[in-house]
């Protein structure tokens, strides 16, 4: 059979994304009774190659590996051939002989597919310019949690039409939810990616208008890792856009406000939306272990039912 990557949420179908989230809410509920004594990737090595900067994805991959009996290896361009052009092609097919599965953060969401195509053990993408699966099996599996099913429900975008928008919308479509994106002129997802959505997801320049109603609001930075020098200009472009607490007031009484962190209080929240109690972004980040728990499981191993 093939090698099953995970590159987009479109990788999986709806019913393995479904199995999913209800493994990771098992695994969670399981760890919090039991403590961590299911080791299922014993003698297993996960490789992490970051040419980006992380927090919450490399300590929840590399916990992830080591509450289930592995071992992750964290891996930079800086001090590996990668860094001194050692093609990815080469990279992939020499790390696929050693490990049994690998994770990549990096910028050319292209460079990431050429990976996967050479490597014949499972990929993941941990965030490329285009997309962040991981981000949105934790956050649906928050948005679950918190408020069961979240089919026909409404979810809204704020900011920018960035990786994060775009699995968003990736979400919307095998979740099936509805998401309103809006952002500012000039700062849309990629079209391709939106049309694809269908009717699901409407494309949206007012946040107020945006918000009325919405059981789930979210945004992210301004300016992405790689978009430092845009900062100044997207703060002005930006204006306009800031989640607040005054702006979740326009939304259902119980919303719930996530944010993939690391956020900029005073730019896309304001000061004090993260101590909001409809922010959930604590237990959003959490999850980014229990999630990638239950993929890690799921690519090496398939479904369990125990
Ligand atoms: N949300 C997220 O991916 O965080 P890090 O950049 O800290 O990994
Ligand atoms: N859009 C952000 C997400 C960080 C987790 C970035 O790519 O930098």
């Amino acid at each position: 059979m093939a090698t099953r990557h995970f590159l987009t949420l479109l990788d999986l179908s709806p019913e393995e994304l479904h199995y999913l989230i209800q493994r990771a809410i098992t695994i969670k509920n399981r760890l919090r009774a039991q403590g961590p004594t299911y080791a299922p990737f014993t003698n297993r090595t996960l490789a992490m190659i970051f040419e980006k900067s992380s927090t919450r994805t490399r300590v929840s991959f590399e916990t992830a590996m080591a509450h289930f009996g592995g071992h992750a290896l964290f891996l930079s361009p800086r001090d590996t051939q990668l860094g001194r052009g050692e093609p990815i092609e080469d990279t992939a097919r020499v790390l696929a002989e050693m490990v049994d599965i690998v994770m990549i953060r990096t910028f050319s969401h292209a460079g990431l597919e050429a990976y996967a195509a050479a490597s014949s053990v499972p990929v993941i993408n941990a965030l490329s310019d285009d997309y962040h699966p991981c981000q949105l099996l934790a956050d649906v599996m928050t948005w679950t949690e918190l408020r069961g099913s979240v089919r026909g429900r409404t979810a809204v975008w704020i900011g920018d039409g960035n990786n994060m928008c775009h699995s968003w919308i990736n979400a919307a479509r095998q979740f099936d939810f509805q998401l309103r994106v809006c952002c500012p002129k000039g700062y849309e997802p990629r079209q391709d990616i939106l049309e694809a959505a269908g009717d699901r997801v409407t494309l949206l320049h007012d946040p107020a208008e945006a918000v009325a109603g919405a059981d789930l609001v979210t945004t992210d930075v301004w300016a992405s890792m790689g978009q430092e020098e845009e900062q100044a200009k997207r703060e002005a472009d930006f204006a306009g856009f800031q989640v607040s607490e005054a702006l979740l007031d326009k939304a259902k009484p119980d919303v719930l406000f996530l944010h993939c962190l690391p956020a900029h209080r005073g730019e896309e929240i304001s000061e004090t939306l993260l101590d909001d109690p409809r922010a959930v972004v604590w237990q959003e980040a959490g999850n980014r272990l229990h999630a990638q728990k239950a993929l890690i499981e799921f690519l090496l191993l398939g479904r369990v039912d125990h």
